[in-house]
């Protein structure tokens, strides 16, 4: 199966960033006991780590030293675990499970886990600022910011969620949904592949085809997602299986059909191994990981 090579490259760094989110976190002094708690629990209890194991995988591909990926790799699954805890909020998705746990608001209450988020957010610039870079790289440090800061904010995650919540109850286009789509997911997938790049020395060539392959495998995450919406179960996905229909949300099979919704995921996936093709570097990782972000279960 093509994604063998991913699921051991996957939980190796899965491990390491979980290690390290948890080292961080005990840092933290106890000036908020509870909005710690809250951090943590958004934070640290499940969670796949798809960005920062794609963020190291590209990084060691394109020969960066792992020590040089860690706080990239922290900073983005900060950003998206505020991401989730807000998505999940009664003024937006409205969920009651997380990652197979109460959602933030829940197990704690709205005003923490708002905060919890907004906390979360801020940890993640703190820690690029802050993290150990050897000084050959030092000059790399304001356009990783710049790269999180965009695939987070307007003209990114934020935005892309705006176009959903404006999308809810409504028939959008093709076009419109891709847009969507793109922002509020494939903007941090691509992220993480714009910082791995970043930290390297790679040619302006790679980096164009590194950038094709994040746009393709960003959308099919999202379309997987909304997929498995439909044909998962709650105890699998860890959140409530039917979510988007029961809201209405506009997602690729309300628009297109599930078997259409998953013939456009298999062509993502062709994409995005297309755009890998000719690299000089070895791509097997990343090919192995498209191929589990259109067969995944969860
Ligand atoms: C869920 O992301 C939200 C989307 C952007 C589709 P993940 O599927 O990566 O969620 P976790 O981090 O594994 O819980
Ligand atoms: C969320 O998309 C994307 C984010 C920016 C968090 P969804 O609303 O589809 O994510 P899930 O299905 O709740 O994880
Ligand atoms: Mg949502
Ligand atoms: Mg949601
Ligand atoms: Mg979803």
């Amino acid at each position: 199966m093509m994604s063998e090579q991913w699921q051991s490259a996957h939980s190796a760094y899965l491990q390491r960033i979980n290690k390290l989110l948890q080292q961080h976190v005990n840092t933290l002094p106890d000036l908020a006991p509870q909005l710690k708690a809250a951090m943590e629990y958004a934070l640290l209890i499940g969670g796949k780590r798809v960005r920062p194991a794609l963020l190291y995988a590209a990084g060691e591909m394109l020969n960066v030293a792992i020590e040089d990926l860690d706080g990239p790799a922290m900073a983005l699954e900060c950003i998206h675990a505020y991401s989730l805890v807000h998505d999940d909020l009664p003024a937006m998705d409205n969920d009651d499970l997380r990652r197979g746990k109460p959602t933030c608001h829940i197990a704690f209450d709205e005003a923490t886990a708002i905060l919890a988020a907004d906390a979360l957010q801020t940890l993640a610039f703190e820690i690029l600022a802050e993290y150990p870079l050897r000084d050959r790289l030092e000059d790399r440090r304001i356009r990783l910011v710049r790269y999180l800061a965009k695939a987070s904010g307007y003209q990114g995650m934020c935005g892309g969620q705006a176009l959903d919540l404006a999308a809810t109850n409504k028939v959008i286009d093709l076009v419109q949904l891709e847009t969507l789509h793109q922002h509020k997911t494939g903007a941090l997938l691509k992220a993480a592949l714009q910082m791995a790049a970043c930290m390297s020395d790679c040619a302006t060539e790679t980096q164009t085809k590194l950038h094709q392959f994040a746009d393709a495998i960003g959308l099919a995450f999202q379309v997987q997602d909304d997929i498995l919406d439909i044909t998962s179960d709650t105890q699998t996905l860890g959140k409530r299986q039917g979510a988007d229909l029961e809201l209405n949300k506009s997602t690729y099979p309300a628009l297109l059909g599930l078997s259409e919704a998953k013939v456009l995921a298999q062509q993502l996936y062709q994409q995005a191994l297309q755009a890998l093709q000719g690299l000089p570097y070895n791509t097997a990782v990343l090919q192995s990981f498209a191929g589990y972000i259109v067969n995944r279960n969860h």
